[in-house]
C-alpha cells in the first residue's frame, strides 16, 4: 500500500514536470516567433529601401549610409533647408529637388518630409496600430484615415505587400529604439512660383 502511494506521487510528479516543460517550451515558441517576425520585417525594410528616405545619413567612404545611432527617425527637425528656386516645376513635370539625407523633398506637390517611423509615443508611431500602418500603406491616407500622403513616399508599392509582410514590417519599427523627432507637416506649393 505505502508502496503504491509512493508511486501515485512520483506519477503525479512527472506530470507536473512535463507540462511544466511543455509550457516553459510553448513560451520560448512565442517569443521565438516574435523575434522571426523582427527580423523578417528588418529584411523587408532593407529591402523596400525605407532607410533611404526615412533615416537621416552620415558620410562614410562607401557615400551617405543610414546614421545608426537614429535609425527610420525621419526628417531631422533641427535642419534648415535652402530656399528652392521658383517655377522650377512645370505642370506636366514630377521632378523633384531632395535634401542631402534625402529626407525632405521639393516637388509639384510641395515639400514632404520623411515620416518619423520609430516608435517614439508623441512623434513617432508608438501610438500606432499594425491595422494603422496596413489601412495607411493601403489606402494612402495619413494613419489610413487623413490627409493624402504625399510623393515620394512609394505607399502604393508597399501596399501591395501581404498583411503578413506588412505585419512584419511594423513588428520591427516597432523594435527599434524610440527616437523624439518632431517631423514638420508638409508645406503646400507656393502658388505661382514653385507649383506646378
Ligand atoms: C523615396 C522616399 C521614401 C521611401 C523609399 C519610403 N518612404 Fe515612407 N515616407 C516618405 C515621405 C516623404 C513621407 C511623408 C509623406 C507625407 O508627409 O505625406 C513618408 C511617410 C511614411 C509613413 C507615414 C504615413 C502616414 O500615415 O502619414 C510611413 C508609415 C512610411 N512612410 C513608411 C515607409 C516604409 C515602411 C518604407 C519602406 C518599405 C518607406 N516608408 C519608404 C518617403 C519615403
Amino acid at each position: 500500500m505505502g508502496k503504491k502511494v509512493v508511486w501515485l506521487v512520483l506519477l503525479v510528479l512527472l506530470a507536473v514536470g512535463l507540462i511544466s516543460i511543455a509550457g516553459s517550451q510553448e513560451k520560448n515558441k512565442v517569443n521565438s516567433s516574435t523575434v522571426t517576425m523582427e527580423k523578417r520585417g528588418q529584411y523587408l525594410v532593407t529591402l523596400g529601401g525605407c532607410n533611404d528616405c526615412h533615416s537621416p545619413k552620415v558620410m562614410t567612404e562607401k557615400g551617405p549610409q543610414p546614421d545608426e545611432t537614429r535609425l527610420l527617425s525621419g526628417h531631422p527637425s533641427n535642419e534648415t533647408l535652402p530656399v528652392t528656386p521658383p517655377g522650377l516645376f512645370g505642370p506636366k513635370g514630377w521632378g523633384a529637388l531632395t535634401n542631402n539625407g534625402l529626407t525632405a523633398w521639393v516637388g509639384g506637390w510641395g515639400t514632404s518630409f520623411a515620416y518619423n517611423l520609430t516608435p517614439d509615443n508623441n512623434t513617432g508611431i508608438g501610438s500606432w496600430t499594425a491595422d494603422i500602418f496596413i489601412r495607411a500603406m493601403r489606402t494612402g491616407k495619413h494613419m489610413g484615415a487623413g490627409r493624402q500622403i504625399l510623393p515620394p513616399m512609394p505607399w502604393y508599392t508597399i501596399g501591395m505587400s501581404s498583411d503578413e509582410d506588412l505585419k512584419a514590417i511594423f513588428a520591427y519599427l516597432k523594435s527599434l529604439p524610440p527616437v523624439s523627432n518632431q517631423v514638420p507637416q508638409p508645406i503646400p506649393p507656393t502658388e505661382g512660383k514653385g507649383k506646378p
